[in-house]
């Protein structure tokens, strides 16, 4: 069985491809990235790129199995496009199980919401793909590592309202992706890969200041609070 990974030189595609690679079965995997030259071996680079649907014939023919991960394309449109051509050329590829790399909490919205992506990809892609897996990501712990590097010295942690977030380990969100493409079972699924607990913007500070032993505040962001004067 070939097994494909979309967008594979990025943080989560890298970790993926990696977990596939350590991972007994005997299937072959196939990194799909606007940067093949990249991919090492045992795994087989190929060139794709979202933004020209063409290079994506080539690149998904004869995959069996492949994820899609979505880019972090801000231009309002962009990304849903670039999903729906991803889906539809792994459609016509003949792809016969594509699970697709979406976002917790995903709904109806419309463009310019930053969640109208992940629900125009997963919407297509239940009307499109022969088969399909859905997997729906928390905020990344690692992006709130970084989030904290950058609050500590200024003692004031910020978000928007009080989300409350239950941050997950990209590691994680890899090895459920990766046990996903190589399992049975998951067709019609929509799972989330979440941490095991949903933590309030002043919780989150309550916890950060007891790790590292500094003072750390939650302010939440309104509209009235960052409007210019
Ligand atoms: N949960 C969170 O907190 C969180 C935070 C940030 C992002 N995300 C989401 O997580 C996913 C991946 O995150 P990441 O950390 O791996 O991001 P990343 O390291 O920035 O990787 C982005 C990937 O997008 C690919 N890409 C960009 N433009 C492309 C194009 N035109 N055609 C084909 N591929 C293209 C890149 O592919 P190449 O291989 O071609 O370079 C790269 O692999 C995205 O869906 C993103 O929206 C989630």
């Amino acid at each position: 069985m070939k097994v494909g990974v979309s967008g594979a030189s990025g943080h989560l595609g890298r970790a993926v491809v990696s977990e596939l690679l350590r991972r007994p079965g005997g299937h072959e995997v196939v990194a799909i990235t606007r940067t093949p030259e990249t991919v090492s071996g045992p795994a087989q680079g190929r060139f794709g790129d979202y933004n020209r649907p063409e290079s994506l014939a080539e690149a998904y023919a004869g995959i069996d199995r492949l994820l899609i991960i979505t880019t972090v394309d801000p231009e309002p449109g962009k990304r849903g496009a670039q999903n729906v051509a991803a889906i539809d050329a792994a459609a016509k590829a003949g792809v016969k199980h594509i699970v697709f790399m979406s976002a917790a909490g995903t709904r109806q919205e419309e463009e310019p919401a930053l969640g109208a992506s992940y629900w125009r990809g997963e919407q297509h892609l239940i009307a499109t793909a022969p088969a399909w897996t859905i997997l729906r990501m928390n905020f990344y712990a690692e992006a709130f590592v970084q989030q904290v590097q950058a609050s500590l010295d200024r003692g004031v942690l910020t978000g928007l309202a009080e989300n409350r977030a239950a941050f997950v380990a990209r590691s994680d969100v890899a090895a459920a992706a990766a046990g996903i493409l190589i399992g049975d079972g998951h067709a019609g699924a929509i799972y989330n890969a979440t941490g095991p607990e949903r933590l309030s913007g002043a919780e989150r500070a309550a916890l950060i200041a007891e790790i590292t032993g500094r003072p750390l505040a939650f302010l939440a962001i309104t509209e009235s609070n960052c409007a210019p004067d």
